[in-house]
């Protein structure tokens, strides 16, 4: 049995990490941790285990083997760091970092005390994902020429357990990134990810449009973004974010290969369709994107990929390393937008 606990007891500790840890039967829950202790105690009473009122309590304890940090952005490295020096495999959620000396930290610390770190980017283990994975690793539809992929939602104040519009994720000093690096981290890992290739150039526009504090001045981060993305086999597409789509979210990527067209959760019915050039069509039922807005959380496989990694000590794709080379981009894309003009890799 691998026994686990969870640092940060808001939303996706809640709606994700504990429940899935609850629902595998490798996993024993011995406790969480928050800054507010009442959401620790509810945790506990939810999902078993006991309240640790500190950090440091938690990772001194011999008997707990692996901890999921789900605190919010620029607490992610420091607890991840302690933990791992404290001899524990890590689960971090995204963004991995605020830095990227802390991402890279984060990979030497896990290195260095031979354990796992692995960061939730849940969006490679999605059924459409997975499925467009390995059509486009059969090469059936060539290589993929170019793409837009875009994930909007109305905004992290719906979903985050402050649910005010004064939340975390708004401020520089503890969310760092706005919808840049909160949204486009998912499809910049899938993009690497599927396209199988690394980027190379980036130009990025991250812009302030409509998200306010309640005093009703403007957030710290940006709700709005469009990047551009190169890849070294010259594959180029855009990447949009938004915090503003009031009404619908979007969660949809679309490859336009050589032979074919793939679209994934672009259609609410079929995850994956692809299109051919001859225009057949095929269309695949497999899954729901997750989504915060519509509360559709179903196992995102991602605490089971964490435990079974650990189990059977081995990587897996959701590696802290393999996280290091989509966050390179993500820094890439803030630098590109500060400076106005294009970054090269
Ligand atoms: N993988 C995904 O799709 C996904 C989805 C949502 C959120 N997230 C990430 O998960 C993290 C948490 O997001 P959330 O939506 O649960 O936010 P949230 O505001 O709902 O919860 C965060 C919780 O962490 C606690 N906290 C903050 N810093 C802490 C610290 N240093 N020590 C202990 N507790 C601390 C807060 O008190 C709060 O209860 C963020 O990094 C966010 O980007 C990932």
């Amino acid at each position: 049995m691998i026994n686990v606990g969870v640092v940060g007891c808001g939303s996706i500790a809640r709606k994700r990490h504990a429940t899935e840890y609850l629902a595998n039967l490798d996993v024993n829950i011995l406790g969480f941790n928050d800054h507010y202790n009442e959401r620790a105690d509810y945790m506990t009473k939810e999902f078993g285990g006991k309240v640790y009122d500190s950090v440091d309590e938690m990772f001194a304890d011999p008997s707990i083997d692996a901890v999921s940090i789900c605190a919010a952005n620029a607490f992610h490295a420091d607890l991840t760091i302690k933990a791992l020096n404290s001899g524990k495999h890590v689960l971090c959620e995204k963004p991995m970092a605020i830095t990227l000396k802390d991402c890279e930290d984060m990979v030497a610390a896990a290195h260095k005390n031979n354990k796992q770190l692995m960061i939730g980017h849940n969006q490679r283990l999605s059924l459409a994902h997975i499925k467009a994975k390995q059509i486009l690793d059969s090469g059936e539809l060539g290589r993929v020429i170019s793409f837009s992929t875009t994930f909007g939602h109305q905004g992290p104040e719906m979903w985050g357990i402050d649910k005010s519009a004064d939340t975390w994720f708004f401020k520089k000093s503890s969310a760092a990134f706005g919808s840049m690096a909160d949204l486009g981290i998912h499809k910049i890992d899938l993009l690497i990810y599927l396209i199988s290739g690394h980027v190379t150039k980036v130009y990025a526009d991250l812009t302030t449009l409509d998200k306010k504090f309640t005093d009703g001045t403007m957030i710290e981060v940006d709700d709005n973004s469009v990047s551009i993305l190169t890849f070294d086999n010259g594959t180029i597409g855009t990447v949009t974010t938004s915090w503003t789509y009031y009404g619908e979210e979007s969660n949809a990527t679309i490859l336009y290969c050589e032979k074919g067209i793939i679209r994934l959760y672009a259609n609410p019915t079929y995850s994956l369709e692809i299109i051919y050039s001859d225009n057949t069509k095929v269309h695949y039922e497999l899954d729901k994107i997750q989504t915060n807005v519509d509360d559709i959380q179903t196992s995102s496989g991602v605490i089971d990929m964490f435990i079974d990694g650990v189990v059977r000590d081995e990587k897996t794709v959701l590696d802290g390393a393999i996280a290091l080379e989509s966050m390179k981009v993500v820094f890439a894309c803030l630098k590109s937008s500060e400076e106005g003009r294009p970054i090269i890799m």
